[in-house]
């Protein structure tokens, strides 16, 4: 986001003192911000607050000489990379459906070259209205880009769809929207999360992983503009924005989607902890401590899973392979081996002895290996940024295979 510069127009509803918060996450993450207000967003979100936020003069008005002279409202217009309505009311919503332009912020809508999203906000049966709802589709056949609203409890008492999209899934969107555009034309598919392996139908095995390094990476990798599929074990984590998602539960069943994507797929970055082993036979009914002798304990035989990655590496052609290698001890010789035995372009091996980083944690440290005896050790990360220091060791791969 750094740089990038978004204007927002602020619609008058009462969702509108949410907008600051919005506005401190664009400028956390680097973004240029300038706000236009509609006249009645004016009574819902204090103009100073968004100008100390963005540190911008805020503009309301088209016909106030002042205003115009600093920034005309064209040039306002002009500036956006991207413009984002929110909440866009639906009288709002009405106004830019007809073109018109009888304020500056639908002037500047009119004028403006840049995509426009628009962030709905309103009460349950203004939106469900035929009208609304017309407008939108007028809007969305011109391209304009609609984000929520959200279902709950609305301010005005009533329930249901309505609610402004949360600031921070607004911020994601804008972010996907502003992407770096790098991966653009790529599939990409990542396996997140561990596998579950039933012993009956209430017990299972299963490896530890939160699926947060796989998930990283599926995020960064739609922001930079991939076509991303997420094969993804059981996690409570949401899906990034911009990503479709798979759901599996055991090593078999991540097999077959991950089978199932292959052949469209440019890059396959295998995340996931595969359970090498599942109990041969599994119940489907529940296996009953009763019915086993006095502290007689239960024998599980376990059976090999299928090793996904070297069964894709083998037959890769063009594509780009990653694999993962969580080690407890002799990470560097163990990782190598690995590399070697799976067959994939590159490995991110992970020290799991570590507290501070791997199974949980939000940080990483990781050393990446290449087959061609390359290592790239590191330092202490956030899971995001080592997601992007992978997805531009995969450019360079891709690039070097064109
Ligand atoms: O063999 P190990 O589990 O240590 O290797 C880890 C890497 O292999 C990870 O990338 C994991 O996703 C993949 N893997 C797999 N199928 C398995 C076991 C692991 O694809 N059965």
């Amino acid at each position: 986001m750094n740089g990038r510069k978004i204007l927002l127009v602020v619609g008058g509803g009462i969702a509108a003192y949410k907008v600051p918060e919005l506005v401190r996450a664009w400028t956390k993450a680097g973004a240029e911000v300038r706000c236009v207000l509609t006249e009645a967003a004016s009574s819902f979100v204090s103009p100073l607050v968004l100008q100390s936020l963005t540190q911008a003069p805020v503009r309301q008005s088209l016909f106030d000489p002042g205003e115009e002279g600093q920034i005309g409202h064209i040039e306002v217009a002009d500036w956006a990379e991207l413009v984002v309505v929110a909440p866009a009311t639906a009288d709002l919503l009405a106004r830019m459906a007809q073109g018109m332009a009888n304020d500056l912020a639908t002037t500047v809508l009119l004028a403006t070259r840049a995509p426009v999203l628009v962030v709905p906000a309103m009460n349950v049966n203004m939106w469900d209205h035929a009208a609304t709802q017309a407008n939108l589709e007028t809007l969305r056949e011109r391209g304009v880009l609609v984000e929520g609203p959200d279902s709950g409890e609305l301010a005005c008492g009533w329930e249901g769809q309505g609610r402004m999209s949360d600031p921070e899934a607004i911020a994601a969107r804008t972010s996907l929207l502003l992407g770096t555009r790098s991966m653009h034309g790529n599939r990409m598919v990542v396996t997140a999360g561990g596998t579950r392996e039933p012993i009956d139908a209430v017990r299972s095995v299963t490896n530890r992983s939160s699926g947060k390094m796989g998930y990283a990476i599926a995020a960064e990798a739609a922001r930079r503009g991939a076509e991303v599929v997420l094969i993804s074990g059981p996690t409570g984590l949401a899906t990034p924005a911009g990503v479709r998602r798979v759901d599996v539960e055991t090593a078999l069943e991540m097999r077959t989607s991950v089978l199932a994507e292959f052949d469209a797929a440019r890059i396959i970055v295998m995340s996931a902890a595969v359970a090498d082993f599942r109990p041969a036979n599994a119940s489907d009914r529940k296996i009953k401590k009763e019915d086993l002798a006095d502290g007689e304990g239960l024998q599980l035989e376990m059976v090999r899973n299928p090793d996904i990655l070297a069964e894709i590496s083998a037959r890769r052609d063009q594509r780009v392979v990653v694999g993962f290698a969580a080690e407890s001890h002799d990470v560097l010789p163990a990782a190598r081996r690995k590399l070697a035995r799976k067959g994939c372009d590159l490995l991110v091996a992970n020290d799991i002895s570590r507290s501070d980083a791997g199974f949980e944690t939000d940080e990483n440290a990781v050393i990446l290996l290449t087959p061609d005896g390359d290592t790239e050790e590191l330092p202490l990360l956030p899971k995001t940024e080592v997601a992007s220091r992978i997805l531009d060791r995969v450019e360079k791969l891709c690039g070097a295979r064109e």
